[in-house]
C-alpha cells in the first residue's frame, strides 16, 4: 500500500500541529484532520487558530486547502484514509475504579469503535494519543471483533514526543520517531509504510522500531523521567533556600557533568502541562495494578514533591506579606503553564491563585495568550472551589502587564513568559502599593536591579540578601 490519505482523529494540541508538519512535508499526501467538537474545527479553518504555538499560522496557512483539511466529517476522512492517527484525549479517570490516577480511555475506545462502524478498506491505525501499555490491545480487539470482509487492520503504536511551545521545531527536527508494531510480516510491513511518511523529512536513523508494548511504555518513561528531573532539582531548590546555596549554580554544576547533562534543570513553581502529572498517574497506577507497590511508590514521589514546591512557593508568599493577604491587591502575571502556549492544563498558577483567593485576595491576572474565560474556568472548577461566584468577584483579567501591577501590593510572576523580562520595572514600582514586593517563581528577573529599585525580591532556591520579608528577618524558620 501506498499512503496517499491520512486522517487524524482529535485536532488537539497533538493532533493539529502534527498533521500540519506531515502535511508541509510530504504534499504527495492528502492529510485531514477531524474533530467531533465543531467549534474547534471552524476555529482551524480561521484565521484564529485555537491553539498558539510558535510557527504553526505559518504552517496552517502554506498546506490548509492544498494538502491539509480540517473536517468534522468523520465518516468520509476515515473511509477515504489508508492510515488512521488516534489522537484524541487521554485524560486522568474522574470516576469509578482508578480514580484520580488510570487513563480514561472512552475517547480512544470510541475512535477505534468509529473506525470499525465505518471503514471499507484495509487501514493502518496508528495510536498516537499517550496510553498505558497495552492499550492497543484494546484498539486490536475491537477492531478485530468487528472486521467486514475485506476490511483488515494494522495497529501501530507511535506517540508523540513534541513539547508545548515548542511543537513545530520539535516536530521538523524530531530527535526521534517512534513506531512501534507486531512482530509479524503484515506488522513489519506496516512500520515501514508508517516509517515512509516520516522518511520525507526525518533522517532514517532517527526513526526507531520496537514492539507495540515498548512504544507505549518508552512514552510514559520519557515523561516520567523528565518529571523526575524536575522534581529532584526543586527538591535541592528548598535545600539551597535553607542553606545559602543557590540552585542556578547547583544545576550548572551539575549539569557540567556530561551523564547527567545540563538541560531541564531549571528550578520552579513546580511542573504543570497536560501530560506529566497524567501520564505519571498512569504510569502509577499501571504499577499497582501489576503488583508493583515500590516502583508505584517511587513515581509517587516525583508527583509529591511537585504539589509540595507549588505550595511551598504559595506559603513564601503569604508569609512574606505579613502572614495575610486578605483584601490585598495580587497581580500574578503569567497563567499558562510555561512560556509559548496557552495551554493552562495543569498550571501551578492555578494552584498559586486558589490558594491566594482562598486566603481572600483579590487578584490581577495578566497572560499574553490565555483568554480570560480559560483563567476563570480554570478558577472556577468544582475541583478548585466550591464559591465560584466568589471568586469571579475577586479576580480581575487584564491586557496588559502594567495595569494589571497599578496598586498592587504584591507580583507573583509564574510563567516564564520573555516579555516580563523586558518589563519597565522602575515604572511598576511607582504604581505599586509600598512596601512593594515580587515573587519571581521562575528565576527569570534581574533581582539585584529589583532590589536597587526597592522592591522586596523573592525567588525560588536562592536567598537573596535584602529579601525584606518578615521570614528573612529572622522571625520565621524556613520549612
Ligand atoms: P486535546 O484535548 O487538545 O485534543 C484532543 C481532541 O480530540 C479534542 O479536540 C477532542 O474533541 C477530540 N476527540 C475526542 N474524541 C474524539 C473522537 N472520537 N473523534 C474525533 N475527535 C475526538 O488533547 P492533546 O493535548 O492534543 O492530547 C492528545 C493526546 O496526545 C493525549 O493522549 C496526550 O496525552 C498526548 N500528548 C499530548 C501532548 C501535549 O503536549 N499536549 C504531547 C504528547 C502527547
Amino acid at each position: 500500500m501506498v499512503i496517499e490519505k491520512i486522517c487524524c482523529l482529535g485536532a488537539g494540541y497533538v493532533g493539529g500541529p502534527t498533521c500540519s508538519v506531515i502535511a508541509l512535508k510530504c504534499p504527495n499526501i492528502q492529510v485531514t484532520v477531524c474533530d467531533k467538537s465543531v467549534e474547534r474545527i471552524n476555529q482551524w479553518n480561521s484565521d484564529k487558530l485555537p491553539i498558539y504555538e510558535p510557527g504553526l499560522d505559518d504552517v496552517v496557512r502554506q498546506c490548509r486547502g492544498r494538502n491539509l483539511f480540517f473536517s468534522t466529517d468523520i465518516a468520509k476522512s476515515i473511509q477515504e484514509a489508508d492510515l488512521i492517527f488516534i489522537s484524541v484525549n487521554t485524560p486522568t479517570k474522574t470516576f469509578g475504579n482508578g480514580k484520580g490516577r488510570a487513563a480514561d480511555l472512552k475517547y480512544v475506545e470510541s475512535a477505534a469503535r468509529m473506525i470499525a462502524d465505518l471503514a471499507t478498506s484495509n487501514k493502518i491505525v496508528v495510536e498516537k494519543s499517550t496510553v498505558p501499555v497495552k492499550a492497543a490491545e484494546i484498539i486490536m480487539k475491537i477492531l478485530r471483533a468487528n472486521t467486514k470482509p475485506g476490511v483488515e487492520y494494522q495497529i501501530l503504536s507511535n506517540p508523540e514526543f513534541l513539547a508545548e511551545g515548542t511543537a513545530i521545531v520539535d516536530l521538523v527536527e524530531a530527535e526521534r520517531v517512534l513506531i512501534g508494531g507486531e512482530d509479524t510480516v503484515d506488522g513489519q510491513k506496516a512500520i515501514k509504510e508508517l516509517c515512509w511518511v516520516y522518511e520525507h523529512w526525518i533522517p532514517a536513523k532517527n526513526i526507531l522500531t520496537t514492539n507495540t508494548w515498548s512504544s507505549e511504555l518508552s512514552k510514559l518513561a520519557a515523561n516520567a523521567f523528565l518529571a523526575q528531573r524536575i522534581s529532584s532539582i526543586n527538591s535541592l531548590s528548598a535545600v539551597c533556600e535553607a542553606t545559602g546555596a543557590d540552585v542556578s549554580e547547583v544545576a550548572r554544576a551539575v549539569g557540567r557533568d556530561s551523564r547527567i547533562g545540563p538541560k531541564f534543570l531549571e528550578a520552579s513553581i513546580g511542573f504543570g502541562g497536560s501530560c506529566f502529572q497524567k501520564d505519571i498517574l498512569n504510569l502509577i497506577y499501571l504499577c499497582e495494578c501489576l503488583n508493583l507497590p515500590e516502583v508505584a511508590a517511587y513515581w509517587q514521589q516525583v508527583l509529591n514533591l511537585n504539589d509540595y514546591q507549588k505550595a511551598r512557593f504559595t506559603r513564601k508568599v503569604i508569609e512574606s506579606l505579613f502572614n495575610t493577604v486578605s483584601d490585598k491587591k495580587i497581580a500574578i502575571l503569567g497563567f499558562s503553564f510555561k512560556k509559548n502556549t496557552g495551554d493552562t492544563r495543569e498550571s501551578p498558577a492555578i494552584h498559586v491563585s486558589t490558594t491566594l483567593l482562598d486566603e481572600g485576595a483579590k487578584l490581577h491576572i495578566y497572560d499574553p495568550k490565555v483568554e480570560p474565560d480559560q483563567i476563570f474556568y480554570e478558577l472556577t472548577s468544582p475541583y478548585v472551589t466550591s464559591e465560584p461566584e466568589k471568586v469571579k468577584s475577586n479576580v480581575e483579567i487584564h491586557d496588559t502587564a502594567y495595569s494589571a501591577v497599578t496598586g498592587a501590593h504584591a507580583i507573583v510572576l509564574c510563567t516564564e513568559w520573555d516579555e516580563f523580562k523586558m518589563l519597565d520595572f522602575k515604572k511598576i514600582y511607582e504604581v505599586m502599593m509600598k512596601p512593594a514586593y515580587i515573587f519571581d517563581g521562575r528565576k527569570i528577573l534581574n533581582h539585584e536591579a529589583l532590589q536597587n529599585i526597592g522592591f522586596h525580591v523573592q525567588t525560588i532556591g536562592k536567598r537573596l540578601s535584602r529579601a525584606g520579608s518578615i521570614r528573612a528577618q529572622g522571625s520565621q524558620t524556613m520549612p
